[in-house]
């Protein structure tokens, strides 16, 4: 079988997790590296997270490299109340066996994908856009080079979640994705409209618990958390697992509808700070260079997460 190569971008975060559990137990991806940026916690923070998480699923072979620790013109700024202080949730941290990878992720990012053949490598970004921005600003061929760039972000129909305008990872680091936006990168945005569709229901937490793996217990610790935390903070009942759909994307294209649009960020208003326009209209926009997830298959990516974390790890 021909794998995806794949480097995943992340602030882990307990969505995160769940999101790297998926690409760990998924055969058909090569995975070239998991690069960590601050975000839901301060990177030193979501490096260790990443490592923990990569001893849990026994893939030491995927190297780990920490990045940016703080997004380009703006104050850090976490969402530890809906990841924990430690960002995993209720999972006790511990001291990984293996160390980061020597480097900064944004040099790793270069050297993987300038070294590899065009499009042939994939990314999905979990946070903030803040690394691929860093890499895009040093090396602009990275654009042409990189395969679809499947990202967690943006709000439009639903709402925000860190404001009424604008979702968490695109408010925290607005002028990265408006970087990569305008970059000619081939993006795809999932947003609040289509990870709202995705929620882990009492049946499904319950299901991925009963598997019984390492990996299975942690995704399914996760999305507790997130059950608990939701209710308290938001009033839901099932909370969003927002960070996996674009990694199920680049599994199983089907389980999602996308239409193509061009998208701009707003980073000058305090107000709606880091909303993302979407314009779908071609003679308005002048070219429809982008793709907005606007429907999710929810059945279909717990099905796939199921199948990751599972004792035959069967995708
Ligand atoms: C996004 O923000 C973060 O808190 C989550 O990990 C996810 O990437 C959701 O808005
Ligand atoms: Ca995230």
């Amino acid at each position: 079988m021909n794998k995806q190569a794949l480097i995943i971008d992340c602030d882990p975060g307990v969505d995160d997790a769940v999101a790297l559990m998926l690409a760990f137990g998924a055969g058909a991806f090569d995975l070239l590296a998991i690069t960590a940026v601050g975000g839901n916690v301060p990177v030193q923070k979501t490096a260790r997270n990443a490592r923990m998480l990569r001893q849990i699923a026994g893939r030491e072979d995927v190297p780990v490299f920490m990045g940016a620790d703080r997004p380009l013109r703006r104050e850090p700024a976490g969402a530890g109340e809906f990841h924990g202080a430690e960002g995993l949730g209720d999972l006790t941290p511990f001291e990984p066996e293996t160390p980061c990878a020597e480097g900064h992720a944004v040099d790793a990012l270069i050297d993987l994908v300038m070294a590899r053949p065009e499009r042939s490598v994939a990314m999905a970004v979990l946070g903030p856009m803040t690394n691929l921005a860093l890499a895009l600003r040093r090396e602009p061929g990275l654009a042409e080079r990189l395969g679809p760039v499947a990202v967690m972000g943006g709000a439009r129909s639903e709402g925000g979640n860190i404001t009424a305008s604008a979702e968490f990872n695109i408010w925290a680091d607005p002028d990265a994705a408006a970087e990569v936006l305008a970059s000619g990168c081939d993006v795809v945005l999932f947003g609040l409209d289509a990870t709202h569709q995705v929620r882990a229901t009492e049946d499904r937490i319950a299901a991925v618990e009963a598997i019984g793996t390492a990996m299975a217990d942690t995704a399914a610790s996760m999305m507790r958390f997130s059950q608990r935390i939701e209710r308290e903070i938001v009033g839901w009942d099932a909370p969003p697992v927002h960070d996996p759909c674009p990694v199920a994307w680049l599994l199983q294209p089907a389980l999602f509808e996308l239409a193509p649009c061009r998208i701009r960020v707003e980073t000058q208003s305090d107000l709606t700070r880091g909303h993302t326009a979407v314009e779908f209209r071609d003679a308005v926009a002048g070219g429809l260079p982008h793709r907005w997830a606007t429907a999710a298959d929810s059945d279909g990516v717990f099905a796939l997460i199921a199948a990751a974390v599972g004792p035959g790890r069967t995708i």
